[in-house]
């Protein structure tokens, strides 16, 4: 029961992870941009908003994913004496992609995304806005590939 659980917010996560990450740079992306180079781009809009609240959404979709995974083989570490050859090899690969994923989401939470928000107290920070939407927009685009990796090396593992 208890594994159930963990996988399914393991799975869960993952979904909201790449749900959300799809979500925001696909259909919430060309609504932001679809202004001239010379336009200042609205804060106050709801897709600038919600934006702005996916970015931690996903960094929180991260490490729930990895508190869950490091769980899940905490819990079943009797079992490892049974695991096929090469496992772990599967396991190192998919580690590489969380990591990645884990450190530009940190990286777009508290740095990118904390140098925009409250334009109001900061107002001379308005015209950094649109070049660093655009910097999220390259490193989400690269966290999602990443986790998209992460999940079909989990979905791989299951199945060794
Ligand atoms: C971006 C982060 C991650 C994603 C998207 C992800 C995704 C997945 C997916 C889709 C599965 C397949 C579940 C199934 O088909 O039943 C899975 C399984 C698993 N994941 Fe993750 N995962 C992530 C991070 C981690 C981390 C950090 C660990 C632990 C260090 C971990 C450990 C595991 C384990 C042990 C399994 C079960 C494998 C088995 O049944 O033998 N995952 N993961």
């Amino acid at each position: 029961m208890t594994d159930t659980i963990i996988m399914f917010v393991h799975l869960m996560a993952a979904a909201v992870a790449v749900g959300g990450s799809i979500f925001g740079l696909v259909l919430l992306w060309p609504h932001i941009f679809d202004l001239k180079k010379d336009d200042a781009v609205d804060e106050h809009s709801a897709s600038y908003k919600v934006i702005d609240l996916l970015a931690p959404t996903v960094f929180t979709c991260l490490l729930l994913l990895i508190g869950s995974g490091v769980y899940y083989m905490m819990e079943n570490y009797t079992e490892q004496v049974n695991l096929k050859e090469g496992y772990y090899n599967i396991l190192g690969i998919k580690l590489i992609f969380v990591v990645v994923a884990f450190l530009l989401s940190l990286y777009q939470t508290f740095g990118l995304r904390s140098k925009i928000a409250h334009l109001d107290l900061r107002p001379e920070n308005r015209e950094q806005v649109r070049p660093t939407l655009e910097k999220m927009k390259y490193f989400g685009a690269i966290t999602l590939g990443a986790v998209v990796a992460a999940v079909f090396m989990g979905i791989y593992l299951a199945r060794y």
